[in-house]
């Protein structure tokens, strides 16, 4: 079967937060001062979700809930969990027990959730920079302190200092460490032996790791991503994860995620923080659609990265042949570039500012993304090739290429 990644659905005026609010998100110009005036349509890369309509089974799947008429209060049905468990364990190899699933709005909710929850104020969230940046909001809205492993890049891949890790796991305040696997913005799916080491140090120095694994399905051919709680270790089996199909088909707004619990005294603890919150069932249609997407969306989604990846190709040869000087780190999961532009010789927020102004593109300063991110941009390419294309001529000629 084909799917259409190509054709242009033009999402302004649906509410669409990377198209229609007016919002100063990531300290960079709100697109709605900075698209005014004259010159070709704006062209958002930014906030992660798709330029792409969701897999034909979940649109079918939410139309025929909708059809039934009625939309009354809602738990996840037994087929949601065991849709949810069977893909994990066709897909990644985790044997991730449906009763372990619990359901809240979003992984963000469900992280100021767990943050609020599970460390006392002022106690101290690990993260490791640069990262979405959320995670920082979450520490901070919570009155808790974020203490910042930098990742290391190396040969243009990113990787874990595992002795600053340990020292960093050693602090007696440290409540949470939330780990990004696969991680937001440098697209690195964390291997075993990586996820191992992090699951002995959290053992050793009793720290509970949160797995925000919401990129987790989007792997680029012939890479692999390893879920966490799938390591047979003591702190992995104790772990927290989120996951959901709101990245992988495209679903975001349907305001849907898991935190998988297997620890059964955590996960009643978890359980009532959600009854606190007042976060009661689950958006019927949404149900519907996430249970659909795990039991037919697999084709769909791997179509959806090939797609991808030739868009990383298409990027990473444009650079190539006309931004010799901008380097692409290339992912092994997400649909998210992280472009290096330190060798560019323009300040990042003058190279922001025409892109955003000259080029009207708007993509993500990597400043934002807290430590090691500045001199970096990230550029969503879940898009129709054509679009890309468009952006990336225009980013060159705002920037003076080679041509
Ligand atoms: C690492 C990470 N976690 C969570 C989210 C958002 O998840 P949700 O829409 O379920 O709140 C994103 C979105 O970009 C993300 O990149």
């Amino acid at each position: 079967m084909t799917f259409d990644f190509e054709t242009r659905i033009d999402r302004r005026g649906t509410g669409a937060i990377k198209w229609d609010r007016t919002i100063a998100t990531h300290g960079q110009a709100a697109p709605g001062e900075a698209f005014a005036g004259d010159g070709p349509p704006p062209i958002a890369l930014t906030i992660a979700d798709m330029e792409l309509a969701s897999p034909p089974a979940v649109l079918e799947a939410m139309t025929r809930r909708i059809a039934h008429g009625i939309f009354g209060y809602t738990l996840p049905t037994p087929e949601y969990r065991a849709a949810a468990a069977e893909w994990q364990r066709t897909r990644h190899g985790w044997d991730m027990p449906a009763d372990a699933i619990l359901t809240f709005h979003g992984v963000v909710p469900a992280l100021y959730l767990l943050v609020r929850g599970l460390v006392p104020p002022g106690g101290k969230v690990l993260l490791q920079a640069p990262v979405f940046p959320p995670f920082f909001d979450v520490v901070r809205r919570n009155g808790c302190e974020a203490v910042i492993d930098e990742l290391v890049l190396e040969d243009g891949r990113y990787r874990m200092d595992f002795a600053r890790l340990e020292r960093l796991f050693a602090d007696p305040a440290l409540g949470l460490f939330v780990l990004c696997n696969p991680h937001n913005p440098t697209g690195r799916a964390w291997t075993r032996d990586e996820l191992a080491r992090v699951a002995e140090l959290a053992q050793r120095h009793g720290v509970q790791v949160v797995a925000d694994e919401i990129h987790g399905d989007l792997v680029m051919p012939g890479c692999r991503f390893t879920p966490f709680g799938s390591l047979d270790l003591p702190a992995a089996r104790k772990a927290i994860t989120c996951n959901g199909l709101s990245k992988t088909m495209n679903l975001a707004g349907l305001a849907l995620c898991n935190i998988v619990v297997p620890d059964a005294p955590l996960r009643e603890r978890i359980a009532a923080l959600i009854m606190g919150a007042g976060a009661f069932g689950v958006n019927p249609i949404s149900e519907a659609g996430f249970v659909a997407g795990w039991r037919s969306g697999g084709p769909w989604l791997d179509a959806l990265m090939r797609h991808v990846d030739g868009n990383r190709r298409f990027v990473a040869d444009f650079l190539d042949e006309r931004l010799p000087a901008v380097r692409l780190v290339p992912p092994e999961a997400t649909y998210l570039l992280w472009l290096d532009f330190r060798n560019l010789g323009l300040a990042p927020d003058e190279i922001g500012e025409r892109v955003t102004t000259r080029a009207r593109v708007r993509i993500e300063n990597g400043a934002a993304f807290g430590a090691g991110g500045a001199g970096f941009f990230r550029v969503n390419v879940a898009c129709p090739r054509a679009m890309l294309a468009e952006a990336m001529e225009r980013i060159a000629g705002a920037l003076g290429s080679n041509r």
